[in-house]
């Protein structure tokens, strides 16, 4: 099979990840994250809670919750060719569900509203500044700065008494210290094998990690490298009360979920 190592722009990043995207979030993960994060939902709000998915991507988990009846719903991403593919499953005709283009280092500044819910989910918030090969920073003290910075956006954007809900992948955890590959699924996608493999390598110390996305599709491999900042899920919860959340703590996720969520509340 021929290996087609990707130029490193955005554009082919959204299209390696509407691939992954398929293989990863399968029907039954869709349908099983969504009841299980509705149930979550329902513990602070009923189905009129407002609600702002801000890593909203082609529409995971957004267009679950609208259909499972969560109708008071904002979705932003910062890549419009994920967005465009969003629209199409959104019916933009309806003007139900606003969907933005914004990056999360610009919410507060281009979104006026607060929300009763915030989410940042499907294990985001590490590629901040790499998903669309941003200038990322490097060491410890430089990461926790950037990424309280863009923490406390999503603050501001989180109405007083409401909740932030951020994933990060659970192989982000001290006990990998070199290496984890991910068999991120098998499929056929119109007419045609697929397979998406994750080999990701963590530096610690610069708390950068590596991911080696290789994508088998049409004959052809496909590879592209990132980076995205390394913190843990203790480190995430810390910094959340750190940026001002009242509290952090980590909602149990099922086994199947490839990310650990943690909830911040903001003070009334
Ligand atoms: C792992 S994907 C999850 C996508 C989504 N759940 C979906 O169904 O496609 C990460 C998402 O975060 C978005 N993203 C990464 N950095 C961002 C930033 N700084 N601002 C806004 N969105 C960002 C990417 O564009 C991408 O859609």
């Amino acid at each position: 099979m021929q290996t087609v190592v990707e130029q490193d722009n955005r554009e082919r990043l959204a299209a390696l990840w509407t691939v992954c995207e398929q293989l990863l979030h399968t029907p039954h993960y869709k349908s099983t994250y969504a009841n299980w994060l509705s149930e979550a939902l329902l513990t602070h709000g009923d189905k009129s809670q407002s609600i702002f998915d801000t890593a909203a991507g082609v529409g995971f988990p957004a267009k679950q919750l609208f259909d499972a009846g969560f109708k008071n719903l904002w979705c932003s991403d910062a890549d419009p060719d994920l967005l465009r593919q969003l629209l199409q499953i959104v019916d933009p005709k309806s003007n139900s569900v606003p969907v933005l283009c914004v990056d999360w280092q610009s919410l507060p500044k281009v979104v006026m509203n607060q929300f009763d819910t915030v989410l940042c989910l499907d294990a985001s918030i590490g590629f901040m500044d790499s998903w669309s090969a941003g200038a990322m920073v490097s060491g410890p003290t430089k990461v926790k700065a950037r990424v309280k910075e863009v923490l406390k956006n999503f603050y501001d954007v989180t109405n007083p008494g409401g909740h932030f809900y951020v994933g990060l992948q659970k192989n982000n955890n001290r006990s990998n210290q070199d290496r984890y590959v991910m068999e991120v699924g098998t499929g056929v996608l119109d007419g045609s094998k697929a397979t998406a493999t994750w080999d990701m390598r963590y530096d610690w110390d610069a708390r950068r990690k590596t991911w080696n996305n290789l994508v088998e599709y049409r004959g052809e491999t496909h590879q592209q490298v990132r980076h995205s900042y390394l913190f843990d899920k203790a480190e995430l919860a810390n910094m959340l009360i750190e940026i001002g959340f009242e509290n952090a703590w980590e909602l149990p996720t099922p086994e199947f979920l490839y990310e650990d969520i943690i909830i911040a509340k903001k003070a009334r």
